[in-house]
């Protein structure tokens, strides 16, 4: 689905599907740098960070390994809690391995910061974390992502993975969702 199949409930196109490309394969050139000779496992945060992995994973020119966990932050609505309970754990034993967290976006940063600690606490050789989006002014917990696609305002996006009530994450681009939406 693009944008432009649901214009009416968009006040604006922030990235369309054209520069979220690009910028996934600049920040693949990074990564790639970065890990060169070195084992990586990179771990998904599902469900928002499958289309950023899928596009991610693909665009490195090296062997990485996929993994998923599934969170859950006790919370209502939009606001998350800050409290965060494991539904999906990780396959791999990251112990000694270099391990990249993948994720669309960074809010409050609660999630990534306890997840960070989380896997910290496994023993991996190193744990950093790589976003398309952040909100800087939304951020609450010192969370220091080494990869970032775009920092954004404070208002609520969706597509690419991004959701409102699990819809638009299959769209292409990524938008700003009218308040008429959820109110
Ligand atoms: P946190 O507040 O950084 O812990 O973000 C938790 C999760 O809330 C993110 O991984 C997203 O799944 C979701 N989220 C935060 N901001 C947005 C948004 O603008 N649109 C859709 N989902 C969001
Ligand atoms: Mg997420």
């Amino acid at each position: 689905m693009h944008a432009s199949d649901v214009a009416d409930d968009l006040v604006e196109v922030l990235f369309t599907e054209e520069q979220i490309q690009a910028r996934v394969a600049e920040l693949a050139l990074e990564i790639e740098r970065d890990y060169e000779d070195k084992d990586l496992v990179l771990v998904g945060v599902l469900r928002g960070a499958v289309m950023i992995m899928a596009d991610l994973a693909r665009a490195l020119n090296k062997h990485v390994e996929m993994d998923w966990m599934a969170v859950s932050s006790y919370g209502s609505g939009t606001k998350s809690s800050g409290v965060v309970r494991i539904l999906k754990d990780l396959d791999a034993d990251i112990a000694g391995r270099h391990v990249l967290i993948v994720d669309e976006i960074i809010d409050t940063g609660l999630t990534l910061s306890w997840l960070t600690s989380n896997l910290g606490s496994r023993g991996p050789a190193s744990v950093e974390i790589a976003t398309l989006l952040r909100k800087p002014e939304a951020l609450q917990m010192p969370v220091k992502p080494r990869y970032v696609g775009w920092d954004i305002p404070n208002e609520f996006v969706v597509g690419y993975g991004l959701d409102y009530r699990e819809r638009y994450r299959n769209m292409r681009d990524i938008g700003t969702l009218a308040p008429a939406v959820y109110s």
